[in-house]
């Protein structure tokens, strides 16, 4: 059904694989336009409660396609803004995703590659992965993700990577907070992106999309009275949800709640 993507869902969890290693898996219209529509299919699917993205080949993601971003530049205005909407929905898409995303990084993350890491709520990698932010390199400036990496890194780190373009390490990604987590090799990998995989599977999936939504509604914002009656309505609204009332219940009854694979 895709050309540039493999999807799979299995036991609740989704996974999206970028899949066009000969390109380091940069991002033109057809991977853009697949990612945005198999990441809708996975926030819609009941089937899954957790989204991992996942790559093949040398590079987790080059970013944006310079021959797609090149050809856009010859583009009537319109079509070129078309284009870069298209792709800054497809983040916001992944950002807003109502299910937990898990980004699974191996080899270097470029541009828009960092955008997707950013993007994805938790973010493991290998020890050898490189980073840049690379677009003022190219007479360009990273636009479309850096409501995503600031978010992820704080203003003071995206001034100096994004204006620096240099690379950096998955340690100093680790440090900066791009990174959750630090694995030797792909084996360790796998075992990392399973462990979080199933601490959040074992976690009410009504719960977790209304802390996804908890999280943007409340970061970054002043601490008004507006915010802190928002707060009061969110618990309010969750302790009487039958989700809610299922997972008290489970507790002080010592059983597994109904989301949780009995025996
Ligand atoms: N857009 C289009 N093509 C890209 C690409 C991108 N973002 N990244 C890599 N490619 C292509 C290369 O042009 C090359 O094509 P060719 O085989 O026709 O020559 C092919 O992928 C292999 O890349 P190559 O540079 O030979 O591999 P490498 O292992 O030496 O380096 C990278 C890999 C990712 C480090 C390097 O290709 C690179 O720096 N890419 C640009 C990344 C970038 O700046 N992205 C941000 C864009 S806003």
């Amino acid at each position: 059904m895709y050309n540039n993507i493999l999807t799979e869902i299995d036991l609740g969890i989704g996974i999206i694989t970028l899949n066009r290693p000969e390109r380091h898996n940069a991002f033109d219209d057809v991977l853009i336009g697949e990612l945005s529509a198999a990441i809708e299919q996975m926030a819609t699917d009941p089937g899954v409660r957790v989204l991992v993205i996942s790559s093949t080949g040398k590079s987790f993601c080059a970013g944006a396609d310079l021959n797609w971003m090149k050809r856009a530049a010859s583009y009537s205005t319109a079509e070129n803004l078309h284009d870069s909407r298209v792709l800054a929905e497809m983040l916001r898409r992944l950002a807003q995703c109502p299910k937990p995303t898990v980004a699974r990084v191996q080899g270097a993350a470029y541009g828009g590659g960092v955008g997707l890491v950013a993007c994805c709520d938790v973010a493991i990698g290998t020890f050898d992965v490189q980073f840049s932010l690379t677009e003022v390199k190219l007479g360009l400036v990273p636009a479309v993700i850096s409501p995503h990496v600031i978010a992820a890194i704080g203003e003071r780190y995206a001034r100096r990577y994004m204006l620096t373009a240099e690379r950096f390490s998955a340690a100093e990604a680790y440090r900066i907070g791009l990174l959750h987590e630090l694995v030797t090799d792909v084996e360790a990998l796998d075992e990392a992106v399973g462990e979080i995989v199933d601490a959040l599977l074992n976690n009410g999936p009504f719960a977790l999309a209304a802390c996804k939504e908890l999280i943007s509604a409340v970061a970054w914002k002043p601490l008004s009275s507006e915010v802190v009656e928002d707060t009061a309505l969110r618990i309010t609204r969750m302790r009487a949800s039958p989700e809610g009332r299922e997972g008290m219940s489970a507790f002080l009854e010592k059983r597994k709640p109904n989301w949780i694979a009995q025996g």
